[in-house]
């Protein structure tokens, strides 16, 4: 069974805690929450402050993705905000082995995104580290993008690679029904849905539409 994450990129800011219950009430397994510093991307979207507001009002399970420049110094912010796992992108971490220690250490899980153009093979040491490898398959910083099929055989490998090991297998960007499925097949455990949720329509519709 895949689990799906809606990204609150794409929901109402005004509304967020509203829109996160509306997604628990409507079937979501985890929230999927994209954290822009509008210099690793060009976008800049909610801090560590708006995630512990959130906290009170949601009992999901809170999937942090950090799109941030030196990881390092934020990561204990969202620990604190109520994270459950927070991811980094492997491209950020001048010292990736000791940042995904660091996540542990603070008691959440632990995961590492790799953008299109990043192989796989930079997990390879880290393995054991890890609770979720994160498949981008848009280039990160904005919804709504085109999902990229070349990350389907990425999603594959990856899966190989953990054959032997309890580590989800998230997909992010330009997931849809007719994208969804590709994904499942290849492997993925946690399908991330910004728009194809939240963009109109009925949110308990959208995400069975995804199932
Ligand atoms: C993009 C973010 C995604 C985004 C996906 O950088 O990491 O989580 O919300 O949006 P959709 O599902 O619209 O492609
Ligand atoms: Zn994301």
């Amino acid at each position: 069974m895949v689990l799906i994450a809606p990204s609150l990129l794409a929901a109402d800011f005004g509304r967020l805690a509203l829109e996160a219950a509306a997604v628990a009430d409507a079937g979501a397994d985890w929230l999927h929450l994209d954290i822009m510093d509008g210099h690793y991307v060009p976008n800049l979207t909610f801090g560590p402050a708006a995630v512990k507001c959130l906290r009170r009002e949601s009992k999901l399970f809170f999937d942090v993705h950090l799109m941030v420049d030196n990881p390092d110094r934020m990561v204990p912010w969202f620990a604190e905000a109520g994270a459950d796992l927070i991811t980094v992108h492997a491209e950020t971490c001048a010292h990736l082995d000791r940042t995904l220690q660091s996540i542990r250490a603070l008691g959440k899980k632990a995961g590492v995104s790799l953008n299109p153009a990043t192989p796989e093979s930079v997990l390879e040491y880290v393995k054991d580290k890890l609770d979720l490898v994160l498949v981008m398959t848009v280039n990160p910083g904005f919804g709504g993008q085109k999902f990229i099929p070349s990350q389907l055989e990425k999603i594959s490998k990856i899966k190989k690679m953990f054959a032997d090991r309890e580590v989800f297998v998230e997909v992010d960007g330009g997931i849809t029904p007719e994208t969804a499925p590709l994904c499942q097949e290849a492997g993925a455990d946690v399908l991330v849905a910004g728009s194809a949720v939240f963009g109109g329509g009925n949110y308990v519709a959208n995400i069975a539409a995804l199932r």
